[in-house]
């Protein structure tokens, strides 16, 4: 598939997906989460992509929201049908994704923008980024994941709070309330992305796309965690990574992990 609003990079086992309608702060408009999902889905089949780095253009925006542009004119049908298929083809997607992805937040990122970050596995800002769910204020709902999502990271009242609000808060609030884990400036925001990324690929890939899911099936109906956690850790006992994890421990060497 052809990119015009997205750019992907990759360099060894990192990619980095650049959400790039700056004109526009990056809003996400249906041909970018058809790009966005179409990445993710490569980069999840690339087995040599041990994490991804998801970030926006330029220097003022992560992602401004869905693109309202686009859904101002829909019926109550239509609304529903947006949400569903954004929920499905992009953000559940990026949420149980097995490899890691990490959201380098660089400026605004609200409403659908606030909504992929708070997909992606963790979060870290830049000092200039203003994050919110600004949907009320346009008389709509968060409808891709927001008002489930922003609940389970920062708890209910201050996800209320925020909602009902429409309030753009600070990369300093955002980490005070568990949204963001980091903040930096600007320029070291992708270096620290990076650093984060490279101790991440120190470990087990394939321990830690089961840590991935054993974590999400805490937030999923109808699933007991604790089972998943259960299954999950006993399958690592079929794999090489365990073998050469636990080998190279007792030998008192590093690990050399193949990822199988
Ligand atoms: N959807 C569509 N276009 C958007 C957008 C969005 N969510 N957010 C920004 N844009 C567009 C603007 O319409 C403008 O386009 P134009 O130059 O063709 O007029 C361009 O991006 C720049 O935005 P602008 O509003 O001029 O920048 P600003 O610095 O004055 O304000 C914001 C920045 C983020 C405060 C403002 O753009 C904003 O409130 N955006 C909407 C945020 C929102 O409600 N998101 C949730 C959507 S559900």
């Amino acid at each position: 598939m052809k990119y015009n609003n997205i750019l992907l990079e990759k360099n060894n086992a990192l990619a980095k997906i650049i959400i790039n309608r700056p004109k526009k702060l990056n809003a996400l408009n249906k041909q970018t989460i058809t790009e966005l999902s179409h990445a993710f889905k490569v980069l999840e089949e690339d087995s040599v992509i041990k994490v991804i780095i998801l970030t926006g253009s330029g220097e003022k925006a992560f992602v401004a929201g869905a693109d309202i542009s686009e859904f101002a004119h829909f019926s109550v049908n239509e609304g529903g049908s947006l949400a569903r298929k954004g929920q499905e083809m992009l953000f559940d997607f990026v949420e149980n994704l097995s490899t890691p992805v990490i959201a380098a937040i660089n400026g605004f990122a609200l409403g659908g923008g606030l909504e992929l970050a708070m997909s992606c596995h963790f979060r870290i800002a830049s000092n200039n980024a203003k994050m919110g769910l600004p949907e009320v204020s346009l008389g709509v709902i968060p409808g891709y994941g927001g008002t489930q999502r922003l609940p389970q990271l920062v708890g209910k009242g201050k996800a209320m709070e925020l909602i009902m609000t429409a309030a753009m808060i600070s990369a300093d609030e955002a980490k005070n309330c568990g949204l963001v884990n980091h903040t930096t400036t600007l320029e070291e925001l992708l270096p620290l992305a990076e650093k984060l990324a490279s101790k991440i690929m120190r470990n087990s890939s394939v321990a830690i796309s089961g840590a991935i899911k054993a974590v999400n099936a805490n937030f999923k109906d109808g699933i007991n965690g604790f089972d998943t956690e259960i299954s999950e850790f006993g399958a690592c006992f079929g794999t090489a990574d365990f073998k050469e994890g636990t080998t190279a421990f007792l030998e008192k060497r590093k690990p050399s992990f193949s990822g199988n």
